[in-house]
């Protein structure tokens, strides 16, 4: 049987949506071993005198139980996308927010930020910190995949016609294996070595958009940069 494109994106977030589930339930269970972890190497490093060789053991284990904790963090971010969408939000200046807190961040040191906001966008119905998180995450990537040093061009357009906001966050980075332009929206999915990723930060995106009715796209060519897009509606009442 032949499958069709919208077949496979349906199936793909089936797929991410039994995986968060799944995650989010496993989370729950270890956050509460994970804090007592931390606080019991915590007591013991107070109790232990400085220049106790032990010492360096109990660094180590509070070091990788904190690690721990920010992943379970980020798990539980993912499953929080029931949260209330009762602000009007402005997403031009949740974007201006963002970069205000971003830009002073070494990984941001040679990256010059581009912005093109439509001043003629309306506000959407939504929750404000979600939609942060989502441009944060964004943002970061996009960082990252430059490696600190190239053009970020992130723009709003408000597209009458289909009564929607347009965002998209562009980069001049590394850009995306093809093979990978449908997992990277997976919970878990990172090529990021060592401890730089969980491979939480697209699927929390993904989730948060479905949630506020919008859908998030990729475009992307290996060795020439990546333009991520987001559509939300916008609600009639804030039309005027
Ligand atoms: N702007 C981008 N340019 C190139 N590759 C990207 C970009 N954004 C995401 N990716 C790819 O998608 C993968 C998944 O991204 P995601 O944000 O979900 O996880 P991560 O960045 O690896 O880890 P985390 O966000 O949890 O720290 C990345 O590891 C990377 O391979
Ligand atoms: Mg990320």
């Amino acid at each position: 049987m032949k499958r069709s494109k919208r077949d496979d994106k349906l199936i793909t977030s089936e797929r991410i949506k039994a995986k968060g589930k799944l995650a989010s339930e496993i989370a729950h269970e270890l956050n509460t071993p994970i804090g007592a972890i931390l606080m019991y190497s915590h007591l013991l490093l107070e109790d232990m005198p400085e220049g106790d060789p032990r010492r360096e053991n109990i660094i180590k284990i509070n070091k990788l139980a904190n690690r721990c904790k920010m992943i379970v963090k980020g798990l539980l971010d993912f499953s929080s996308r029931g949260e209330p969408l009762s602000e009007k939000v402005q997403i031009n200046q949740s974007i201006r927010n963002v970069v205000a807190f971003l830009e002073d961040h070494v990984l941001f040191k040679e990256v010059s930020i581009r912005m093109y906001l439509d001043p003629a966008l309306p506000s959407i119905q939504g929750n404000e910190n979600k939609l942060e998180q989502v441009f944060v995450n964004l943002i970061v990537n996009a960082a990252q995949s430059m490696e600190g040093k190239g053009t970020l061009t992130l723009s709003t357009e408000f597209l009458r016609d289909r009564n929607q906001v347009r965002i998209t966050c562009a980069d001049t980075g590394c850009g995306i294996d093809p093979n990978h332009m449908e997992t990277i929206f997976e919970p878990f999915f990172t090529t990021k070595e060592d401890e730089r990723g969980t491979g939480l930060g697209l699927s929390i995106c993904h989730g948060i958009i479905e949630h506020h009715g919008g859908t998030i796209m990729v475009d992307s060519a290996k060795g020439e940069g990546s333009t991520f897009t987001i559509l939300l509606p916008v609600v009639e009442e804030d039309r005027a």
